[in-house]
């Protein structure tokens, strides 16, 4: 989900709703905004769909000085109007937007508010509710009444709260899920993520868990859990509005596929020195390599980045790695080495999945990295080092260009490694094949037609699609197949090559697309052995091979680069073939259905 808030402003509609569209990536099946003018006259407008439908509802009269805006990806109760945020007090006198989980809801229902009639199925409603009870039956005044509300929720927030009738306030409280608070000259704004107000200040706030704080036009108070004030410097955003724009792109999607080769070079350029010095902290390293094994955290993407990333350390700087899901590993320990270091990939930095093994390692004294492209996110400021990807803001929903600038990066930390423990035997000269990974990166996507053309081919009406491949092409396989059915929804697997004769074969039907992915010498015999056994039960194959490997009926032809690196240039064909596969059936890109890019949610 994503919150605004703005005070002090006479075009507080405008800003929320621009901050919205920002903010869409973030959860888009409702959205809503609460304006008021200084004499309390309030307009709430909630609508389910897309910002741009709840525009579309705003009338002129919409009109304020302050406001609060939410977009939605539900969690309680399914989208509709009257789950969208701002939640509403019965007596209508508190708006509330919500980020996150409130665990204990029903119980506080339960135990203060059954005397109260309500709108939704959503957990926010309690809070809201539970401010007017605290107020009307407790006597409390707005403020006590809105951190004792707060001090009773357990589990993830982010709160902002106009009381209408004292409509020169914000109330502000965050427990896990982002806050930040934009200083302007003359008015304040409040965000869940700064990309939604970059054009308006590059000054923000950062609040911490457990914190509250009263935001006025011209004034911000911070508090901590004791209620003490906070004397917290502002931080600068150096981001630029621009960067969160499409320019001339129809999508985001296509923007950020074709912006990778740019990031492979600025993260050379960026952590390679001239004399082959790697520029990571020096205390990292050392960390790293007093460390017996690594443990990769993430989810999603990030995951499929993780597994690609561990067969490079291993290769390069020759230390065990392992390769854990976020959500299962918090609650399912395996036995740890001795000596673990844990390293979370993250594109946006916020995943709660990954937040509570963080969290939990902590706890146990490990040491921890983590690398993300939003710089100062939770994980980043949590974790014991971070390395940015500076890949530039990723809007689209479907991960691309941070998968290949995790990779690229884990790369690097495992030539600086090996070097550090003397591990590296030199075979991969890192920068010349970064630079042709580049290079052979750009000649795919200059080339876009052709892949164009196969997804036609392949995916313009099929129910179900399967990518194969051995080792890191079995790992591109699993991001390969994700991408596909995330945006597209064809049911797509990711395979290895070998197993799908052990079950998976079964679902092979005349037609059924199988794009088989071959960079690995040791293998691409055995994965062409598998090719020609799905052929012969009427599969529809596409290979993508490396020019080193490549036959003549081979579709797609990748140029060579070192085979532990290939999940960068594989990936390519695939993205693109996922995205014009969902043009082709008439979906939308960059917000598929049910998802958000970032989930701050368990
Ligand atoms: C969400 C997104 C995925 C992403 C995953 C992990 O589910 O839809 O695209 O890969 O979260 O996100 P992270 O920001 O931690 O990389």
């Amino acid at each position: 989900c994503g919150i605004v808030g703005v005070i002090g402003r006479e075009d507080t509609t405008e800003i929320l709703l621009n901050g919205l569209e920002k903010l869409e990536y973030r959860g888009y099946d409702s959205a809503g905004i609460f304006v008021t003018s200084e004499h309390g006259e309030g307009h709430l407008v909630k609508e389910k769909g897309k910002i741009a439908d709840l525009r579309a509802a705003v009338g002129s009269e919409v009109q304020g000085t302050l406001g609060i805006g939410h977009t939605r990806w539900a969690t309680h109760g399914i989208p509709s109007d009257h789950n969208a945020h701002p939640q509403v007090s019965a007596n209508g006198r508190f708006y509330l937007v919500h980020n996150g989980v409130l665990e204990n809801y029903e119980e506080l229902k339960a135990k203060y508010l059954s005397n109260v009639t309500f709108t939704s199925e959503t957990d926010t409603e309690v809070a809201v509710q539970l401010v007017e009870y605290l107020v009307d039956q407790e006597g409390l005044d707005v403020l006590a009444a809105f951190r004792k509300m707060v001090s009773m929720m357990k589990g993830s927030y982010a709160f902002l709260m106009i009381d209408q009738t004292q409509p020169d306030q914000l109330y502000v409280a965050k427990n896990k899920s982002p806050l930040l608070i934009g200083l302007a000259d003359g008015f304040n704004v409040v965000c869940s993520d700064s990309l939604a107000m970059l054009s308006l200040t590059h000054e923000f706030d950062e609040l911490h868990d457990g914190e509250t704080a009263i935001v006025t036009s011209d004034h911000v108070e911070i508090f901590d859990p004791n209620y003490q004030v906070v004397e917290r410097k502002p931080y600068k955003v150096s981001l630029d509005a621009d960067a969160v724009d499409k320019g001339t792109y129809p999508f985001f999607m296509l923007k950020e596929i074709d912006e990778q080769p740019a990031v492979i070079r600025r993260l050379v350029s960026t952590y390679l020195g001239e004399r082959d010095d790697y520029r990571f902290d020096p205390q990292l390293i050392a960390k790293m390599a007093e460390a017996d094994q690594i443990y990769i955290v993430a989810a999603g993407t990030s995951y499929h980045a993780g597994l690609a990333a561990k067969q490079i350390v291993e290769e390069v700087a020759k230390m065990p790695v392992a390769v854990e899901l976020a959500s299962e590993f918090g609650y399912h320990l395996p036995i740890l080495s001795k000596r673990p270091f844990f390293v979370f990939l993250s594109q946006s930095g916020e995943t709660a999945d990954s937040r509570q093994v963080l969290v939990k390692m902590k706890e146990l004294g490990y040491p921890s990295l983590t690398i993300t492209n939003v710089d100062r996110s939770t994980l980043s400021r949590e974790a014991d080092f971070t390395v940015l990807l500076n890949a530039g803001p990723e809007i689209a929903v479907a991960s691309t260009k941070a998968y290949t600038a995790q990779i690229t990066v884990m790369a690097l930390l495992a030539k600086a490694l090996g070097q550090k423990l003397g591990t590296d035997d030199g075979k991969i000269d890192l920068r010349s094949e970064l630079s042709l990974a580049a290079n052979a990166m750009q000649t795919i996507v200059d080339n876009k037609e052709a892949i164009e053309g196969y997804a036609k081919e392949f995916f313009e009406t099929t129910p179900k699609a399967f990518y194969i491949g051995r080792g890191q092409d079995y790992f591109a396989s699993l991001e390969a197949a994700l991408k596909l059915k995330e945006i597209s929804y064809i049911q797509a697997e990711g395979f290895a090559a070998g197993e799908l004769k052990h079950g998976t074969i079964s679902l092979i039907e005349n037609g059924t697309p199988v794009i088989a992915l071959i960079t690995d010498q040791a293998t691409a015999g055995l994965t062409r052995g598998n090719i020609k056994e799905v052929e012969a039960r009427g599969a529809k194959t596409l290979k993508i091979v490396s020019e080193n490997l490549a036959e003549s009926a081979d579709q797609l032809v990748l140029p060579a680069i070192a085979s532990v690196l290939s999940p960068l240039l594989t990936v390519i064909p695939a993205q693109l073939l996922a995205y014009y596969a969902t043009i082709q059936r008439g979906y939308n890109v960059d917000q598929p259905r049910n998802l958000a890019k970032s989930v701050t949610v368990e």
